[in-house]
C-alpha cells in the first residue's frame, strides 16, 4: 500500500474565490489581495504619521529645549547688593532668543542672621516666573513682597506663597562669587521649607508624594 505521505500535493488555486477567502471577487488573485492590503495599510500608516507626527513634535519639542542656562552670568559686582532688599537684574536664559530669552531676576546678599534656608547660596537671586502660570512677578519693597499681577499671588521676603493660587515659593537660581562680582547660574526649584528640587515648571506641587508627581524637567 502506498505511504499517503509520499502522495503529490494538490497545488492551491491562486484566486481568492476558490481559496474561500472572506470578500473574494471572481478574477481576483491571491497576490492582488495581498498588494492591496499592504498597500491600504501602508497608505494609512503615512496619513497617521502626517497627523501625529507634527502633534508629538509640538508636544514633546519643549521637553528638549534648552531653557535654563547652564553657565553663570555676571550680574554686578558685590557693591551691587545688600541683605535688605533685592536688586532686579537681566539674565539670559535663552540664547537663540534675542530679547525673549532675557529675563529679570531678583538678586540680595544672604544674610546668616535671617535667612534659615540650608541652600548654602551667598546671594538670594529669586525667578520673576510665578509658580502659578508663570506671569512675571514684581518684588514690591514697601511691603516686602512679590506681588503677581495676573491673579494676586503674594509672595513674601524669601519668595514663599503668602496668599493666593501659586502652589510653591518662586524658583530660585544658584549664585556664587568671583573676582568681586555675583554670577548667577542654574535655576532650581523649591518646596513649602525652602528644600531644593530640580527645576519644575509653573503650577507643577513640590511638597510630599507631589514632587514625584510632577516629575523635573530639566530643560524648564
Ligand atoms: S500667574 Fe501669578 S497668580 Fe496666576
Amino acid at each position: 500500500m502506498a505511504d499517503p505521505s509520499k502522495r503529490p500535493k494538490k497545488k492551491k488555486s491562486p484566486y481568492t474565490a476558490e481559496r474561500g477567502i472572506v470578500g473574494a471577487y471572481e478574477g481576483e488573485t491571491v497576490t492582488r489581495r495581498v498588494l492591496f492590503t499592504g498597500g491600504a495599510l501602508a497608505a494609512g500608516g503615512v496619513a497617521t504619521a502626517a497627523f501625529a507626527l507634527p502633534a508629538l513634535g509640538f508636544a514633546l519639542g519643549p521637553l528638549f529645549e534648552q531653557q535654563n542656562p547652564r553657565s553663570f552670568q555676571d550680574v554686578g559686582p558685590e557693591s551691587d547688593f545688600n541683605p535688605q532688599t533685592y536688586v532686579p537684574k537681566v539674565m539670559t536664559i535663552s540664547t537663540d532668543a534675542g530679547e525673549a530669552g532675557k529675563t529679570t531676576v531678583y538678586v540680595r546678599k544672604y544674610d546668616p542672621s535671617r535667612d534659615t534656608d540650608k541652600l548654602k547660596q551667598p546671594y538670594v537671586a529669586v525667578s520673576t516666573r510665578c509658580a502659578h502660570a508663570g506671569c512675571p512677578v514684581r518684588y514690591v519693597q514697601a511691603a516686602q513682597r512679590f506681588i503677581c499681577p495676573c491673579h494676586g499671588g503674594v509672595y513674601d521676603f524669601d519668595g514663599k506663597v503668602s496668599g493666593g493660587p501659586p502652589v510653591r515659593p518662586l524658583d530660585r537660581f544658584d549664585t556664587k562669587v568671583e573676582n568681586g562680582g555675583v554670577l548667577v547660574g542654574a535655576r532650581f526649584s523649591l518646596d513649602s521649607k525652602l528644600e531644593r528640587h530640580n527645576p519644575r515648571g509653573p503650577r507643577d506641587h513640590l511638597d510630599g508624594v507631589w514632587q514625584y508627581i510632577y516629575p523635573s524637567r530639566p530643560t524648564t
